[in-house]
């Protein structure tokens, strides 16, 4: 694998509304982020990227833009942005901003362009279709439920398409003005001096042109909008132009959010040639997902979670580095959805990041994820903003669940629950305002938070910090970084092992995921403990000597590296 700059680094998502408010109105801002620059520089993190901070009213938290060449008011001024940038720059952090260019907002000039005229120059950089008799064009469901078309205001027969909420237009990229004006904003950026995008939903900016109905998937007579991308050819053309006028001149670190891939479509997207450096590994996340929406989904074993990392891995690791998540702004924390109810502890939350930061992959943490934050529990439906939620408990009420159990089954799975305000101190509102916060705080703060960790030699932070500080170690960090992963002890139930092969070591993970201790029999004679999540002060010295393994004592929940002998 050819070497990259990134290749090493750990990576941070902050969600900009919720990681520090400055001035105290409720909302997180950039100033805020310039206060906690020494904290993440301090975690090791070495690439920064911030959920949208563009103009936007903020339908969908931002991913609705109104201006691309502005900082949001409710964030700062451009000022901040660019001292940002210098601040990063100093403590050698690049910062990567988020890209969303399948749509905009509704109020983007535009769209406001093209409603006054739909036919103009502005309307093409649209999908303005006509209806079938004032009905819309075709059936396809968005998103965030619905139909995914929308009558133009003063037009009886005309809609225009989008596949995230009304207030999110699509933009036409078959109209190569569009895509010029979309490539000229990326280089303005890029020039001002960011490493980078995270570039949002990008797989929806190819539509099958045919706007034809498909058989209906759930009793509204609709179907599901990523039906619609089965049949749309060509995507990669607009990837690679992308790529080649605007990331490519300024060597652009690119992270594509895409959930529909085929294995042998990888070499596009993160090979030598592909159209990005890397793409976020969404293989457990989609575990447990029904078509019929959250109420129908099932829940998912640890063991489950392993195959399908090691299923990813195994195609992926030859082709290019993928980036590990355990959680963000669209999911669940990950320690209240993969975690067994007995191991949601501080050992159990180390384990977890154990797997994600060992696995081969560039990770990426989210806020709050070093000091393992939780999901919230939410006591009424009115407490969530989230847009996705709130359709989710629509549909849940629809099929007939109470209100009770519809709020439940949303809980679980809402985004909010990643979006509370972090989680600084004890102080009122976990410190993170003096004044009322637009999402409110987790109730457990005062047990989790940052403050307190940063004090305790074996909190869940440290133990991150430990995990992150291996990927520049001079003796593991190679290994860690590109050594190959290959499953070990995979006949376990409730169990988690890997070998990471470098050139000159080789590592075993082994993550005991049970309340029960166990002893594990492994292949390779067994050097050294690197990392220990118990401290248990294991002793190897005789365990060494065994001719076809050694017997490793596990607590409940134990989380081991260890350096071992080549085995391959
Ligand atoms: C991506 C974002 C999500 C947003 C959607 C529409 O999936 O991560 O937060 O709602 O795109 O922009
Ligand atoms: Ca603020």
């Amino acid at each position: 694998m050819k070497k990259k700059w990134w290749h090493d680094k750990v990576a941070y998502q902050i969600y900009p509304k919720s990681f520090k408010d400055s001035n105290d109105d409720g909302i997180g801002d950039l100033q805020g982020i310039m206060e906690k620059l020494d904290y993440l520089k301090e975690l090791g993190v070495g690439i920064v990227w911030i959920s949208p901070i563009y103009s936007s009213p903020f339908v969908d938290q931002g991913y609705d833009i109104s201006d691309y060449y502005a900082i949001d008011p409710a964030f700062g001024t451009m000022e901040d942005m660019e001292e940002l940038l210098a601040e990063a720059k100093k403590r050698d952090i690049a910062i990567v901003m988020d890209l969303v260019v399948n749509h905009c907002s509704d109020q983007h000039e535009w769209f406001q362009k093209a409603l006054k005229d739909p036919f103009g120059p502005y309307g093409k950089y649209f999908y303005i279709r006509e209806g079938k008799n004032g009905n819309p064009p075709c059936n396809w469901r968005s998103y965030f439920g619905g139909s995914v078309w929308e009558q133009l205001p003063g037009y009886d027969n005309l809609f225009y398409l989008h596949m995230f909420a009304k207030e999110q237009p699509d933009l036409n990229w078959e109209n190569p003005k569009l895509r010029q004006e979309i490539y000229e904003m990326i280089r303005w950026w890029l020039k001002k001096g960011i490493a980078g995008f995270r570039v949002d939903a990008i797989i929806n900016i190819k539509k099958d042109l045919r706007f034809q109905d498909f058989p209906a998937d759930r009793e509204d007579g609709l179907c599901a909008g990523t039906t619609m991308l089965k049949y749309a050819c060509g995507v990669m053309d607009f990837l690679q132009e992308m790529k080649r006028e605007a990331f490519e001149p300024f060597d652009a670190f690119t992270i594509g959010e895409l959930f529909d891939f085929q294995p042998q479509e990888l070499e596009r997207y993160i090979g030598e040639q592909g159209c990005f450096e890397s793409i976020f590994d969404f293989a457990p996340h989609l575990l447990g997902e029904s078509e019929n929406g959250w109420y129908d989904r099932r829940n998912v074993s640890m063991d489950e979670f392993r195959d399908a990392i090691f299923e990813s891995k195994a195609v992926t690791q030859e082709i290019g580095m993928m980036a590990n998540i355990i959680e963000n702004h669209d999911e669940p924390r990950g320690v209240s959805r993969y975690l067994p109810k007995d191991g949601q502890n501080e050992r159990g939350k180390k384990l977890l990041a154990g797997i994600s930061l060992m696995s081969f992959g560039l990770p990426f943490l989210y806020q709050g994820q070093e000091i393992g934050m939780t999901n919230k529990e939410f006591c009424s439906i009115e407490e969530v903003d989230d847009i996705s939620t709130l359709d989710e408990y629509r549909v849940a009420l629809e099929h007939g669940l109470s209100k009770e159990k519809a709020l439940l089954v949303v809980s679980e799975m809402s985004r909010d629950n990643a979006r509370t305000p972090m989680q600084w101190s004890r102080e009122a509102h976990g410190g993170f305002t003096k004044g009322t916060p637009w999402l409110s705080v987790n109730e457990n703060y005062r047990e989790i938070c940052v403050e307190e960790q940063e004090r305790r030699e074996d909190s869940v932070l440290t133990f991150y910090k430990k995990l992150i500080a291996l990927r520049k170690d001079p003796e593991y960090g190679e290994t860690v970084v590109y050594g190959r992963q290959e499953p070990a002890l995979e006949e376990l139930q409730d169990f988690i092992g890997f070998y990471r092969k470098g050139k000159e070591k080789t590592l075993l993970v082994l993550a005991n995921v049970q309340r029960e201790k166990r002893t594990v029999c492994i292949a390779p004679a067994a050097k050294r403990v690197v990392l220990d999540n118990c401290d248990s002060g294991l002793e190897l010295k005789g365990m060494a000597g065994w001719k076809d393994g050694s017997q490793i004592p596990m607590k409940g929940y134990q989380f081991l590296i260890l350096e071992v002998e080549e085995i391959f």
